[in-house]
C-alpha cells in the first residue's frame, strides 16, 4: 500500500482514487528465479499447447520468467525488460510443452537483441520489445511452430476479441500455474486506454480489457494473438493485475520494421 501510494504520489500528485500504476508484470518473478533457481493469467483456463505452438517459456538460469513468442526458425520475440538485465547466456526457451517446468525441447539463446531506445524518453517503459536468436532450429514436430507477424500497416485490431497466453500467476503473489493458462480478452481502441493510464500509453502499446481476465507478472514478453497473427507481447499492468485495469501489451505493428532490421523476420 506504501508503495502504491508513493508511485502515484510521484506520478499525479495526489490520490483521491485507486491509481492506476503501472509496473511491468514480471519485477518479482524474475527475483524468484535469482533467489530461487529451479522456480497465470487471472480468470484463465487451462490450454494445450498445440492451440498456442508458438509459446515459449523464457527461462534464466532454468527457471521461468517470462513468456516469448517463436515466429521464425531461429527467432522469438519477448519483451525488453525480461532480458536487458543479464547476458544472453543465462537464457534458454522451453518450447512444445504446456507444462512450465517440463517436457518438449529446450533451446540456449544464442543472442539477444534488446531494442535501443527502450525504456527511452516518457512514459511507462517505451520500447519494451527484444529479439531472440538461436543457433538451431526451434520448430518442427516435438518443438513450435511460428505465429504469423502483422503487417505494418494492419488496422489496429480494435475491438476484436483475441488471446493472451502465458504461465504467470492466477492469483498474484501466489505460485506460477504448471499448465499454460489462455483468456480472450477485447482489444480497447487506443484512446480508451489513454483515458486509463494517460501519458504512460503511446503508439507502440496495445490495450486489453475484459471483465475478469488480466495479464500478470510471469506473463511478460508472451503473446497477444489475434487467430494465428502475434498482435503484441505482455508489457505491463497495474499492480496486483486487476481486471478493472487494462493489459498493456507491446504494439507489434508499431514494431514490424525493426523486427526485420534486426533479425530479418
Ligand atoms: C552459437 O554460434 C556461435 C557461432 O558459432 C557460437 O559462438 C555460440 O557459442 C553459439 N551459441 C549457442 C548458445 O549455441
Amino acid at each position: 500500500m506504501k508503495f502504491i501510494v508513493a508511485i502515484c504520489l510521484v506520478a499525479f500528485g495526489a490520490c483521491s482514487t485507486l491509481p492506476p500504476v503501472p509496473v511491468h508484470p514480471n519485477e518479482d518473478i524474475i527475483q524468484q528465479a535469482l533467489s530461487h533457481p529451479g522456480s497465470r493469467i487471472i480468470g484463465g483456463n487451462d490450454a494445450e499447447i498445440c492451440e498456442y505452438p508458438w509459446q515459449a517459456s523464457l527461462m534464466f538460469s532454468n527457471s521461468h520468467v517470462c513468456g516469448a513468442v517463436v515466429v521464425s526458425d531461429k527467432v522469438a520475440i519477448t519483451a525488453a525488460h525480461c532480458v536487458s538485465w543479464a547476458p544472453s547466456s543465462y537464457f534458454s526457451i522451453r518450447v512444445g510443452s504446456k507444462a512450465r517446468s517440463r517436457g518438449g525441447l529446450v533451446f540456449a539463446v544464442a543472442e539477444t537483441v534488446v531494442h535501443e531506445e527502450y525504456n527511452v524518453g516518457a512514459g511507462a517503459f517505451p520500447n519494451d520489445i527484444a529479439i531472440l536468436k538461436f543457433n538451431e532450429s526451434i520448430i518442427g514436430p516435438g518443438a513450435a511452430s511460428v505465429a504469423n507477424l502483422p503487417d505494418e500497416n494492419s488496422k489496429d485490431f480494435a475491438p476484436h476479441r483475441c488471446t493472451i497466453t502465458g504461465w504467470g500467476y492466477s492469483v498474484y503473489g501466489q505460485v506460477l500455474p504448471e499448465v499454460l493458462q489462455k483468456a480472450e480478452m477485447t482489444v480497447m481502441k487506443p484512446k480508451w486506454c489513454t483515458d486509463v493510464f494517460g501519458s504512460y500509453i503511446n503508439d507502440g502499446h496495445v490495450c486489453l480489457i475484459s471483465d475478469d481476465s488480466a495479464s500478470c507478472n510471469g506473463d511478460s514478453g508472451g503473446p497477444l494473438t489475434c487467430g494465428d497473427t502475434l498482435v503484441g507481447v505482455t508489457s505491463f499492468g497495474a499492480l496486483g493485475c486487476p481486471a478493472i485495469y487494462p493489459s498493456v501489451y507491446t504494439r507489434i505493428t508499431y514494431f514490424r520494421q525493426w523486427i526485420k532490421d534486426n533479425s530479418g523476420v
